[in-house]
């Protein structure tokens, strides 16, 4: 949730947050804003709605640049305390206009600290839980108001509830009291005076946070820090980044820099200093980006989800190469527990929130059938409220494809602190889940910009049924040669997902046709019932249409009550060759709720001929292994509802009241 990005080096910082935005608005789109330090002021300019209403401001404002500087930062957001208004819009700024903020996550202590800062004389304007860091701050550097900060724009609460460009040459604040205005540290690298502040206010703070800072008469720096909530750090010459993900700068640096928990970064020109809330210098992991920023954009494409629907086939190959190693046995990308720890598992959980929580239902079917260990998967928010029993003998398996999903990390917090081991499986590198795990899997599908998750989800589904291979095979259960065999059979998948995407027209039609429909219900069985699941999810995130997905069993316990005439039932069939017993019972529930009046859509395999005389619609798939089905079957889902919300006329890149990473619990 929120997308930040900040900036500091040669370049417009302008151009770079506005730029940095476009990438990250993906993370939240109920507002943007910047905040530039340049020409001796502080300039802010903020808007509701999506950043094209801030571009649009900001094309409208002054003059050709109205916000000179080489320092800056922007921010995309996701509401959660205060509406999305132009006042609540970040960045946020002190009394005296001279500090900035933006922020993720949610300060916890808000309504306390605001309530200490309004009884010390500090007037906030917003109803944010972010403004009381830039307050705090003021208190920490002891800023003096300036007899122009009501002026020329200053006064940013009345400014900015018009969503006005603020600052400028007559927002004239005096240097900081006590500091070296011309920004001289106060003890070397890490010790800046905003850089000490920052650390000394995050003391004070409790909850999740991303912020980042700026201050008028500090242009040689921009202050970041987090806790629970994502930082990276891109390392440029003669110029460094900071942002929620590697995305924001990705045209700039491929060179990153992960931050830990509770720590501060400082950045300038000349690089970054790291240290933890204590002010220790402390060492953060580089790495290089394995991709570049056309990775990152449409390539032709009206919307990045139909661009990854389409780079399904190659997400899945990257996730499945080099899986097996010259011995046969399978690779993690990370492993710091022992062949013995794995073989002294006796139960395994699988946590994750949404699409990722139905990959983590599909692996619990291979998972129990291949290690023969039992599986229980559970929606990461409702995990550690249950008091789940653990102990250094069980595997939590967290699945995220962002590796910042708050629910997610608490999740995997709270199984390590009962002892329990942790495997991330995620597509982020250097994101918070990965690190706080014991051992990682990388789905390696490249950036996923569209909210709803689609080669995310097909990396995370392979990416388990490695893990679920990997555990029979440290633990003894399948022999070497079966294990091989399997991942010689998932490697074929990428072709299989290439077939089935290539003959979907049908089902593009016929969602089209439903377009108007008031609600659809998804019937599965074994792994179909996930699928219906997802399907369902797609639906409802994408189209805003009722749906709901159950398990074909159960409809006749109550949930075919919804059936009436024309209500479109969609059916993910099991294979009548891997499953025959499954799929009598399938053909049979497909019959009930047709005698009463459904438009059935039945999903089946290639020569399946025994659904045929129920199927009002049949979208075929090719023939493949009964646990690694998912990986086609849902394909039809995907395309039925990215078609379907299009026809509705919605934006599918950015759904409505949606966020891509969602980093509050
Ligand atoms: O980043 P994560 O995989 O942890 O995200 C979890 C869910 O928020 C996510 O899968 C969400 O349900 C999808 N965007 C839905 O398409």
């Amino acid at each position: 949730m929120c997308g930040i990005i900040g900036y500091v080096g040669d370049q417009s910082a302008l151009d770079i947050a506005l730029n940095g935005l476009r990438r990250l608005e993906y993370r939240g789109y109920d507002s943007s804003g910047v905040a530039i330090v340049g020409a001796g002021a502080l300039r802010t300019a903020r808007r509701a709605g999506k950043l094209a209403n801030l571009e649009k401001l900001l094309a409208e404002g002054p003059d050709m640049d109205p916000m000179p500087g080489t320092t800056g930062m922007g921010h995309t957001r996701w509401a959660t305390h205060g509406g999305p208004t132009d006042m609540n819009a970040h960045p946020h700024t002190d009394c005296t206009g001279a500090i900035a903020v933006i922020h993720n996550g949610i300060i916890e202590n808000f309504a306390q600290l605001r309530a200490e800062l309004e009884a010390r004389g500090h007037e906030l304007a917003s109803e944010t839980d972010t403004e009381v860091v830039a307050h705090l701050l003021e208190d920490e550097l002891g800023s003096e108001p300036s007899a122009g900060a009501d002026l020329a724009g200053a006064n940013l609460a009345g400014a900015a509830a018009a969503g006005a460009v603020t600052g400028g040459a007559g927002a004239v604040v005096p240097p900081v009291a006590g500091a070296a205005a011309a920004g001289a540290s106060d003890g070397g690298p890490g010790t800046h005076p905003l850089t000490s502040a920052l650390r000394r206010v995050c003391l004070r703070l409790e909850g999740a946070f991303t912020l980042v800072v700026l201050h008028r008469d500090f242009p040689e720096v921009v202050v970041g820090a987090r806790r629970n909530s994502p930082l990276v750090v891109g390392l440029g010459e003669g110029e460094s980044f900071l942002a929620s993900d590697v995305s924001a700068f990705i045209a700039h640096t491929r060179e990153a820099l992960e931050i830990g928990q509770d720590q501060v970064v400082e950045a300038r020109r000349d690089g970054v200093t790291v240290t933890d809330f204590a002010g220790r210098i402390v060492e953060g992991r580089r790495y290089h980006v394995d991709w570049d920023a056309s990775a990152a954009e449409k390539g032709g494409y009206p919307y990045f989800m139909l661009k990854e629907i389409n780079e399904q086939p190659s997400a899945l190959a990257d996730t499945l190469r080099g899986r097996l190693s010259a011995d046969g046995a399978i690779v993690l990308d990370e492993e710091r527990l022992s062949a013995q720890d794995f073989r002294d598992v006796d139960k395994v959980f699988i946590v994750a929130c949404g699409t990722a929580y139905h990959a983590g239902l599909i692996a619990k079917y291979a998972v129990e059938h291949w290690t023969r260990l039992p599986c229980e998967v559970e929606m990461a928010s409702e995990f550690r409220y249950r008091d789940p029993v653990l102990d250094r003998s069980t595997l939590v398996i967290a699945i995220s494809q962002s590796g910042e999903t708050l629910d997610t990390l608490m999740a995997v917090k709270h199984a390590r602190e009962q002892k329990a081991r942790v495997l991330a499986i995620c597509n982020t590198n250097g994101s918070t889940i990965p690190r706080e795990s014991d051992a990682v899997l990388y789905t390696r599908c490249g950036p996923e910009v569209g909210v709803a998750s689609t080669k995310t989800f097909l990396g995370q589904v392979a990416a388990c049924l490695l893990v679920g291979l990997f555990l029979a095979q440290v633990r003894g259960v399948l022999y070497g040669d079966e294990v091989a065999a399997y991942v010689e059979r998932l490697q074929r998948m990428p072709d299989l997902v290439r077939r089935t995407l290539d003959r979907l027209e049908p089902i593009r039609e016929l969602a089209r046709e439903l377009a108007d429909a008031k609600a659809v219900l998804f019937l599965g069985r074994h792994v179909g019932y996930p699928v219906a699941l997802e399907g369902a999810l797609k639906l409802k995130e994408l189209a805003y249409m009722h749906a709901e997905g159950f398990p074909a069993g159960e409809l006749k316990h109550g949930p075919i009550a919804l059936i009436e005439p024309g209500l479109p039932v969609l059916v993910v069939v099991p294979s009548p060759r891997g499953r025959a017993n499954l799929h009598g019972k399938i053909v049979s529930n497909i019959q009930e709720v047709r005698a009463r009046g459904a438009r059935t859509i039945v999903i089946a395999e290639d020569g399946d001929t025994a659904v045929e005389p129920y199927a009002d619609h049949l979208i075929r798939v090719p023939e493949t292994t009964s646990l690694f089905a998912p990986l086609v079957t849902t394909l039809p889902l995907q395309v039925f509802a990215c078609e379907l919300a299009l026809a509705r006329g919605l934006d599918v890149d950015q759904p409505r009241n949606l966020a891509k990473s969602v980093t509050v619990e």
